[in-house]
C-alpha cells in the first residue's frame, strides 16, 4: 500500500495476526494516526520522517523458519522506537542477536505477569502488587535474550514476558496488550506512543474531517463527480463530505428498486435532498426491478440480477450527467488492508454480495475513495461530525439486494407491500422499547409457506413471518437476542392483527455460524 498520508503516524508491520486491526484501532482510539503494511511489501526506504514508532504485530510464523518469509532487516537499523508484539517480540530479539525457540509450556488464554525494573513502557500498567493479567497467545518464546537488553516482567513460563532495550528504544512484550482480556494493555500502547515515541494527538473526527476534504477538493479539482447513494452508512459518509468539499460538482444517483423499508426513498430525499442539499438524481426504478425478478427463486439467480441491474441502471443515468471524471465510492480500511491475506486462505464463497460500491469498471472513472484509511466505527464519528444526525449513523446494516433476500422464492409486489409493513412494525417497537441500539441488526422476512389460523370464526390461510434479531462485533460471527417473552408476545400479536397476509410469526433462534444472518 502506498503510504499517501503525510500525518504523524505508527506504522504497523503485520506478520498476519488476527489481532493487528485491532492494534490499529487501540491507536487510533487514543487519538493517533496508524497505519497496517505488510511486512513483506514494506522496505526501510519507505519509512520516513512521518513514521515516529513502529510496531511489529504478532502472526503464525516461527522466527527460526526465518528464511521462509521476506522481511527488511535494515527497517530496525533506522533508529524509531519499536515495540515487538508476540511474534514481533520474537523478530525483534531475534534481530538484536537473542534466541527463539519452542516453549516447553505453550501459553494460551490469562496470565499473571510480575514485575520486575521500572520502564515507562510500563508507567502505571502493574497493581499495587507489581503483578497484571494479560493474554497470552504463544508457542514459541524468546529463549536468549540479546545484549543490552533487560527483563521488566515476568510471567510463570515467559521470562522474558516485558523486554527493552533503553537506549535504542526498542521494547518487547510476549503478551497482546490490544485486546480487552489484557488488563490496563491501553497503558502500554499509549505509553509507547506518548512517552517513548512522544508523537502528539492528530487524528479527531474534527481533524480528519478538514483533512479528507482538502484530500478531496485537491484530488478532484473542478472535475464532476457521481456517486451512488444507498442510504446506508458509508455512502451517505462519502455524499455529505463529496458536498461539503465540492458541492454542485457532486451528483449523487439513488436507485429506489422498490425492495427498500418502508417509506426509505421518502426519508432518503427528504435527508439529502431537503436538509443537506445534496444533488441528487432519484430514479424510481421499482416496476424494472420486480419484473426481472419474478419467478426467479434461486438466491444466487437473485443477487446476480439485482447488482447488475443495479449497474446498469446506475450507468444509463450517469452518462446523463456530462463529463463525469470521478466515482466516489465508501471503501473502508478494512477492505484495503493489503496485509490481511498475510495468512489467509480463500474463505469459499457463501453469498456473492452486492454493494453500491465497486462500480462500475466499464465507465473508466477514476476512484474516490475518501474512507479508505477509515474503520467502520471512525466513519460513524465522522458523520456526527458532519450532521448526518444519529438516525443515519447508528443504523442497523441493510443489504445491497434489499428486501429481496428477505423473502425466499418469487417476489410480487403484493409479498413487498406486507412485508415492509412487518418490518417497520418490528423496527419501530424495538424503538419504542429502546431495544433498537442493543441490537445489532434487526428484520422481518416473509416465508414462502402459507399455514392455517383462526381469526374470530374465520379460517385463514396466511404467510409465515420470520423475525431475526442478532448481537455481532462485525456480521462475521452472531447470536440470537434474547427477547422477553412479553415483547416477543406484543410484536407477534400486533404483526398478525394489523396486517392481512400474515397469520403466523416465528422468531430465529440460530447463531452465525451454522446460519447466516440474511436468508439468502
Ligand atoms: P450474512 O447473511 O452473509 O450477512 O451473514 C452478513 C452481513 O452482511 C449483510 N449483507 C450484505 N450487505 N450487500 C451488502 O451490502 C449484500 O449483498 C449483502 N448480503 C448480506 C447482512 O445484512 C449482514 O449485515
Amino acid at each position: 500500500m502506498s503510504l499517501d498520508i503525510t500525518l504523524n503516524k505508527i506504522l504497523i508491520i503485520d506478520f498476519g495476526s488476527q489481532f493487528t486491526q485491532l492494534i490499529a484501532r487501540r491507536i487510533r482510539e487514543l487519538g493517533v494516526f496508524s497505519e497496517i503494511v505488510s511486512h513483506k511489501k514494506i522496505k526501510s526506504k519507505d519509512i520516513d520522517n512521518s513514521t515516529k514508532g513502529i510496531i511489529l504485530s504478532g502472526g503464525p510464523l516461527n522466527v527460526y523458519e526465518i528464511k521462509k518469509y521476506s522481511f527488511d532487516k535494515k527497517i530496525i537499523q533506522k533508529g524509531k522506537p519499536i515495540l515487538g508484539i508476540c511474534f514481533g517480540h520474537q523478530i525483534l530479539s531475534k534481530l538484536n542477536g537473542g534466541k527463539v525457540k519452542q516453549s516447553k509450556h505453550r501459553e494460551f488464554g490469562l496470565a499473571n505477569i510480575i514485575k520486575k525494573k521500572d520502564s515507562l513502557l510500563t508507567k502505571n500498567f502493574f497493581n499495587k502488587k507489581k503483578f497484571t493479567k494479560v493474554w497470552m497467545s504463544h508457542a514459541d518464546q524468546v529463549s536468549k535474550l540479546p545484549k543490552n537488553f533487560n527483563i521488566i516482567a515476568s510471567s510463570q513460563n515467559s521470562r522474558f514476558a516485558i523486554v527493552e532495550n533503553n537506549s535504542k528504544k526498542f521494547y518487547g512484550v510476549q503478551f497482546h496488550p490490544e485486546v480487552t482480556h489484557t488488563e490496563n494493555g491501553k497503558k502500554i500502547i499509549s505509553n509507547f506512543l506518548f512517552l517513548i515515541c512522544q508523537i502528539k494527538r492528530n487524528w479527531t473526527s474534527k481533524e480528519q474531517k478538514r483533512k479528507l476534504i482538502d484530500d478531496i477538493k485537491n484530488q478532484v479539482g473542478k472535475n464532476k463527480v457521481i456517486c451512488a447513494l444507498s442510504g446506508g452508512v458509508d455512502s451517505s459518509v462519502v455524499a455529505q463530505l463529496m458536498n461539503k468539499a465540492i458541492g454542485k460538482k457532486l451528483f449523487c444517483i439513488f436507485v429506489n428498486t422498490g425492495l427498500l423499508r418502508k417509506n426509505e426513498e421518502k426519508q432518503v430525499l427528504k435527508t439529502f435532498k431537503k436538509k443537506l442539499k445534496i444533488n441528487l438524481i432519484y430514479v424510481n426504478a421499482e416496476k424494472e426491478f420486480i419484473k426481472k425478478l419474478t419467478n426467479i427463486y434461486d438466491p444466487e439467480k437473485k443477487r446476480k440480477i439485482i447488482g447488475n441491474l443495479f449497474i446498469k441502471i446506475f450507468e444509463r443515468y450517469s452518462k446523463k450527467i456530462k463529463n463525469v471524471k470521478f466515482l466516489a465510492q465508501g471503501t473502508l480500511y478494512p477492505d484495503l488492508i493489503e496485509s490481511k491475506s498475510v495468512t489467509g486462505s480463500q474463505t469459499s464463497k457463501i453469498k456473492s454480495h452486492h454493494n453500491v460500491g465497486g462500480l462500475p469498471k466499464k465507465m473508466k472513472l477514476k476512484l474516490v475513495e475518501p474512507l479508505k484509511f477509515l474503520f467502520k466505527d471512525e466513519v460513524r464519528k465522522l458523520g456526527l461530525e458532519l450532521n448526518l444526525g444519529k438516525e443515519i449513523i447508528s443504523r442497523h446494516p441493510f443489504p445491497g439486494p434489499g428486501l429481496a433476500i428477505r423473502m425466499p422464492g418469487s417476489i410480487t409486489k403484493e409479498k413487498i407491500n406486507i412485508l415492509k409493513e412487518a418490518d417497520h412494525y418490528f423496527i419501530q417497537a424495538l424503538k419504542e422499547h429502546k431495544l433498537y441500539h442493543k441490537i445489532w441488526q434487526a428484520y422481518a422476512a416473509l416465508l414462502p409457506v402459507k399455514t392455517v389460523g383462526v381469526m374470530g370464526d374465520n379460517r385463514t390461510y396466511e404467510y409465515l413471518c420470520l423475525l431475526r434479531a442478532i448481537t455481532s462485533e462485525d456480521g462475521m460471527t452472531a447470536d440470537f437476542y434474547d427477547f422477553k417473552k412479553s415483547f416477543i408476545q406484543e410484536i407477534s400479536n400486533k404483526i398478525v392483527n394489523s396486517i392481512r397476509g400474515i397469520n403466523r410469526v416465528v422468531y430465529d433462534i440460530t447463531s452465525k455460524p451454522p446460519s447466516t444472518i440474511e436468508l439468502e
